[in-house]
């Protein structure tokens, strides 16, 4: 670097924890090349902000976000950085409705991204004006050889695959992540331990359709059992997993490794058959229940949780019922439940029509968040008179004279620190003396 002062780095995440394990990536990167990272925003001569598209009010919060900028380039030089799935989605649209933009960099070009900072604070220097873009997708880049610089906390996130090849007809994730590939399970071990090594006690393995890792002989199943019996580590959990991709082997091992926590995240999106058709999903409802069904019996007492989506194009009163259904037959322990958004480029955009209404899509979404909160206090409920292990995780949001922490299955548990054992990263028993939708309450055992 020739620049005259060392540049000072700001970056803010957007988005799903795929996009907080790639600021980590990019934070590394930047660093190796003698950047310095700053929490303030204030201080910073380049500002980055990581982003999403999953829907239109993602969209939406980013352009909020970014005007806030505009107020803080006005009084002094600030290289802005858009990074992430909606800078990929939207490309120069995106410079072109905000100008204040300098740099977009796409999810598989982060390791341009110090010559390209580089190029644009030099510019800003001489006074020059001009944008810089990284948006090629690869069908190869992992990241290898860049270890993370982690966010600091009891949890570690391992990307293990990148993009997606499943086109699920609603989603833009394959066009701003590109294809799925798997990393090498060596690598991917060599991160473990290290994350290890630096304290963290939880491993997070992520992919946008995690289950369906392979790399040569190595499936998920093995390679989750492999992390998992990383010396040091308590917990590794995985997120989002694919219902397609759900054989026995993969069941048992989240079944009878102690490591392994008993949750999965496994997206339904919608109840009826012939929604589910057009969302691409290769599930019919009652292959769902069936795999559900699979899992309770060999997982006992797992925690299931998933994502739905009200008012898919052509989604009538009928097909929202079966939802309903399949939301009350499952017994979630918890749901995000979405309206619909359509986003460019994806199949439903080019073939389908987004013809439900919004304030329909709005009343539908209110109803099922309705019945998905009273299974969940239902099931929170059951907790209660029980003894739990939690791994402690931080102050509570509400209160510091209280400590949070999850639950095997991830429920949050919030108790008063004057009970004792608070410090972060460790394993303690509570027990569960009350519970709301959204919370258990502990005391000692
Ligand atoms: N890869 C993950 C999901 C990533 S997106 C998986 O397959 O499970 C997270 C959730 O956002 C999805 O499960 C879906 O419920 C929701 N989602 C995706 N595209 C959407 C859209 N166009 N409108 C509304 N919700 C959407
Ligand atoms: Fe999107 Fe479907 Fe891929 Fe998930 S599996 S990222 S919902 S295309
Ligand atoms: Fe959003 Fe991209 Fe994640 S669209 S949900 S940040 S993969």
């Amino acid at each position: 670097m020739i620049l005259k002062t060392i540049p000072q780095v700001h970056i803010e995440t957007f988005g799903c924890q795929m996009n907080e394990s790639d600021s980590e990536l990019v934070r590394s990167m930047l660093k190796r090349e003698g950047f310095v990272f700053t929490e303030d925003r204030e201080r910073a001569d380049v500002v980055l902000v990581n982003t999403c598209a999953i829907r239109e009010n993602a969209h939406n919060k980013i352009y909020a976000h970014l005007s806030e900028l505009r107020t803080l380039k006005k009084q002094r030089p600030l290289v802005v950085c858009v990074l992430g799935c909606m800078a990929q989605n939207l490309k120069s649209a995106m410079t072109e409705k905000e100008p204040l933009i300098d740099v977009l960099a796409g999810p598989d070009a982060y390791r341009q991204l110090p010559s390209l900072l580089t190029t644009a604070l030099e510019a800003q220097e001489q006074g020059l004006f001009q944008k810089g873009f990284a948006l090629d997708l690869s069908e190869y880049e992992t990241y290898e050889g860049i270890m993370p610089d982690r966010d600091s906390g009891v949890n570690a996130w391992i990307t293990v695959m990148r993009g997606c090849d499943n086109f699920c007809s609603f989603c833009v994730v394959p066009y701003t992540r590109g294809r799925e590939r798997s990393r090498d399970p060596r690598s991917i071990l060599h991160e473990a331990r290290d994350a290890s090594a630096r304290g963290f006690r939880q491993i997070t393995l992520l992919g946008q359709n995690v289950n369906s890792y392979r790399h040569e002989d190595w499936d998920f199943a093995r390679l989750i059992t492999a992390v998992a019996d990383t010396a040091g580590i308590d917990r590794v959990r995985f997120t989002s997993p694919h219902p397609k991709d759900f054989p026995v082997a993969l069941i048992k091992a989240i079944a009878t490794h102690p490591k392994v926590c008993k949750h999965i995240h496994l997206p339904l999106q919608a109840g009826s058959d012939r929604i589910l058709e057009l969302m691409g999903r290769t599930y019919a409802g009652a292959e769902y229940l069936a795999l559900v069904d699979r899992i309770r019996s060999t997982v006992p007492d797992v925690v299931l949780t998933t994502d739905i989506i009200c008012g898919f194009c052509s989604e009538s009163d009928e097909d929202f019922q079966s939802t309903s259904r399949m939301v009350e037959q499952a017994q979630f322990d918890s749901a995000y439940i979405f309206k619909y958004s359509e986003r460019k480029h994806t199949i439903a955009a080019r073939k389908y029509t987004d013809d439900v209404p919004d304030q329909v899509k709005g009343m539908r979404v209110a109803r099922l968040v309705e019945t998905q909160r009273r299974i969940t206090l239902e099931r929170n409920r059951r907790y209660i008179g029980k003894d739990v292990e939690i791994l402690v995780e931080r102050d509570a949001t509400r209160s510091s004279t209280q400590a949070m922490g999850k639950t095997d299955g991830n429920i949050t548990v919030v108790w008063d620190k004057s009970t004792g054992d608070f410090k972060p990263g460790t394993l303690t028993m509570k027990h569960i003396f009350d519970a709301s939708a959204a919370t258990l309450y502990g005391e000692c055992p």
